[in-house]
């Protein structure tokens, strides 16, 4: 017998304490915030303009408008790109629910294709035979940081004559093969909710070089009225609109943090670097993969559980719970993220998006299969899983990477202590 775990009575490797929250805040994001707090207006204006323009600055875009959530500006970027009542939207089996139900939003439909189990990314040999005439676009999401295949897409979609949108909500700063994401689509959309890299509460940004995309954007970010400038509002609708527009606290938050994104995403770099050295040697991982010439962000430390030499094919995602139960046990902050695959979740089931089986009896629509078993590459990857955030990015050091890095290692060379 070795080591005793924690979860079964033995001492954890992390004492409680040591893991410090996220994001980091300072000075700077108090005088921020203090000045949006102290301003005439709380509503869109002086900060969430100064924020579209630094972030379009910072990540290389022509255009940008800062919503209340990345869900929004995915919404956003759907009308941009013409999406509408039956168009198909091609999107990744695996990701968060809304890189999806943003496409119902407007009326469109869905259309899942696998993922690459390597990279967790949409599988760029699949996409191809989920096109039809009614593909529309493709959602690329550029997950838990790592950028899509952008070469391979950029090709298909030209060649099918499809736009691009990406969904770089978790994706701040990644560059392939020199660029950052969020300038390879037709548009795209970032987050700044609690959990991102760069983290205001809530938030979200669309961004394009297009100034047609722009103004369609633009329609439906507030009201479907189209100013720009709250002064210039004439109060009239012009087409169907949502209120997706930012406040000046989030933007203030926003703009401070993103003076210190760059340190942040240094940081991520090193010590995810750092982890996937540590953890090398330790049995039964499989380590994320950074294919040449992409450079992920660090969001979101991704480790899948080797099931099959593990012996736990059959139960892996219930084991999996068990191995996670027992990092927890000795401090180690790490989860879930989805627990379903896209196309297994009730919505998409049931073809139900908003009652009378809409958008999927729409008229306009063709019948889409969303059998789960054409997704197994997601399933995979769903079932075993567990990823961390928190413990990898600043206030905390290499030293508590080095610590989550004992508490694998402890747990996984005395795995036989969870078989019961
Ligand atoms: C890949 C992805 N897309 C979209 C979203 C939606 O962002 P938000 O929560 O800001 O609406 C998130 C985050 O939750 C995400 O991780």
């Amino acid at each position: 017998m070795g080591e005793k775990l924690a979860i079964r009575g033995g001492k954890r490797v992390i004492p409680e304490g040591t893991i410090k929250k996220w994001p980091p805040i300072d000075d700077t994001d108090r005088e921020f915030v203090l000045s949006a707090l102290d301003a005439p207006s709380h509503t869109y204006s002086t900060h969430c303009k100064a924020f579209q323009e630094e972030f379009a600055a910072w990540n290389g875009n022509k255009y940008a408008i800062t919503t209340n959530s990345g869900t929004a500006a995915l919404h956003m970027c759907l009308v941009a790109c013409d999406c509408g009542t039956g168009d198909e939207v091609i999107v990744p089996a695996y990701t968060w629910s809304s890189s999806a139900t943003c496409v119902m939003q407007h009326n469109s439909i869905p259309v899942f294709v696998d993922i690459d189990f390597d990279t967790m990314n949409i599988d760029p040999d699949k996409i191809e035979e989920a096109i039809t005439p009614k593909t529309k676009a493709i959602i690329v999401v550029h997950l838990h940081g790592l950028p899509a295949n952008m070469d391979r897409i950029l090709a298909i979609a030209r060649k099918y004559n499809l736009r691009v949108i990406e969904d770089a909500c978790q994706a701040h700063g990644a560059k392939y093969k020199g660029q950052k994401v969020g300038t390879f689509g037709d548009c795209a959309a970032f987050s700044f909710n609690q959990n991102k890299c760069l983290s205001a509460g809530e938030g979200g940004m669309f961004v394009t070089e297009s100034e047609e995309m722009l103004a369609k954007a633009r329609a439906l970010w507030s009201f479907g009225e189209t100013f720009e400038d709250m002064a210039k509002r004439d109060y009239h609708v012009y087409s169907m609109g949502w209120m997706y527009r930012n406040n000046e606290l989030s933007a203030a938050f926003a703009r401070a943090q993103l003076r210190r994104l760059d340190d942040y995403l240094a940081y991520q770099k090193e010590s995810t670097q750092l982890l996937t050295e540590l953890l090398s040697d330790v049995p039964h991982l499989i380590l994320p993969t950074v294919p040449e010439g992409y450079e992920p962000n660090g969001y979101n430390y991704t480790i899948r559980f080797d099931m099959k030499a593990l012996g736990h094919e059959h139960d892996a995602s219930a084991f999996r719970y068990k191995i996670i139960e027992a990092l927890r046990a000795e401090g180690v902050e790490t989860g879930v993220w989805q627990r379903f695959i896209l196309p297994a979740m009730a919505v998409f089931q049931a073809k139900n998006g908003y009652g009378k089986g809409c958008p999927w009896q729409c008229p306009h629509a063709q019948p889409v299969d969303y059998s789960v078993e054409r997704y197994p590459m997601a399933q995979k990857h769903c079932d075993t899983h567990t990823g961390m955030t928190t413990p990898l990015r600043l206030p905390n050091d290499l030293s508590t990477v080095r610590l989550v890095a004992e508490a694998f290692r402890k747990v996984m060379t005395n795995i036989d202590q969870l078989e019961e």
